[in-house]
């Protein structure tokens, strides 16, 4: 996938979740059927991919099996969807458009929201910790444990609870950063390094990896924060405008917008730079970088 163009290969990233979770999701003839109907509308079709694109972008500098990939991209995906759909809930940001659809909630109702997200959220696991993921139970567990350190209290799930505070604590630059690396950072962390795992790459081998997720993912965060407040809502796909009326300390609240997009732009070519030991075949990573800066949605 390296040698292709960004665009072709969110394209083809976007299409191999949507076929993952279509499989992986079908519809019981039961009353459990709204329950798999909520959860599709959550995950299927929308979305930049950005996690899971990065899971196979680096599972293919490693040159690991193509379904082990997605399958592994598949179930972190489906800890990010399961976070929106919480994320989205009246006692939460209380939002009625995500991904450019309505949101779980809108659409099925609050209790099949809440049920949908807990349901993607053990599914996870389950395709984790599951034989066909990978033939080494120590693999499985590995991947298992590090999805399960980013998504909990020390990653998004304390973010969260870190955020809701943000809008009455006024936190300082330090503490709005350890927000934004457990709320967002986690996951796209754990994203770099399941592809690391997968490619039986050696702890002390990922520190370039790790390093480049630690940067991409502050500067995905604040590239949200800028987009929060003038981005474009048909682009975007969800409501904007929404940190600055709730008077939620952000990176662009405490920057401003000037310092806010250069400090973006310089973490992402810090970013970079730690793909120095990787030669063209890190050239997509290198794309998703830029990506992550560039974007509009
Ligand atoms: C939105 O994530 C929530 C944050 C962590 C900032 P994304 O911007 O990756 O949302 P999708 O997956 O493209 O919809
Ligand atoms: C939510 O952050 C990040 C999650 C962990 C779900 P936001 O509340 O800023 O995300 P958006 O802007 O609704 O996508
Ligand atoms: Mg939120
Ligand atoms: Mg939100
Ligand atoms: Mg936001």
């Amino acid at each position: 996938m390296s040698t292709r163009s960004l665009t072709d290969a969110l394209a083809e990233t976007g299409e191999a979740i949507d076929r993952s979770f279509a499989a992986l999701l079908a519809v019981p003839d039961d009353p459990r059927a709204p329950l798999y109907q909520a959860m599709r509308h959550a995950a299927i079709g929308g979305g930049k991919r950005l996690r899971p694109l990065l899971v196979l972008a680096v599972a293919d500098l490693h040159l690991v099996d193509r379904d082990a990939a997605v399958r592994v991209a598949t179930a972190i995906e489906a800890v990010h969807v399961y976070s929106l759909v919480h994320d989205d809930l009246p006692a939460m940001d209380d939002d009625d458009v995500r991904r450019g659809k309505p949101t779980v909630h809108r659409a099925f109702g609050e209790a099949t929201a809440i049920l949908a997200g807990d349901c993607l959220h053990a599914l996870a696991f389950e395709w984790l910790a599951h034989p066909d993921t990978h033939g080494d139970p120590y693999v499985r567990a590995e991947l298992v444990l590090d999805l399960a350190r980013a998504a909990g209290p020390s990653g998004m799930a304390g973010g969260q609870a870190m955020d809701l505070a943000a809008e009455k604590a006024g936190f300082d630059l330090a503490t709005v950063t350890r927000l934004q690396r457990m709320k967002t950072g986690a996951l796209i962390s754990a994203s770099v390094e399941a592809g690391a795992i997968l490619g039986r790459v050696p702890p002390e081998g990922r520190l370039g990896l790790r390093g480049y997720a630690h940067d991409l993912g502050l500067a995905f965060q604040i590239v949200d924060d800028l987009l929060d407040a003038d981005g474009d809502e048909a682009a975007v796909g969800k409501k904007l405008r929404k940190d600055g009326a709730a008077g939620k300390e952000t990176f662009l609240s405490l920057l401003g917008p000037d310092r806010a997009r250069a400090q973006s732009t310089m973490l992402v070519d810090q970013a970079i730079r730690h793909l120095h030991a990787y030669g063209p075949e890190a050239d997509l990573l290198r794309e998703v970088a830029r990506f992550v800066l560039d974007r509009d949605r």
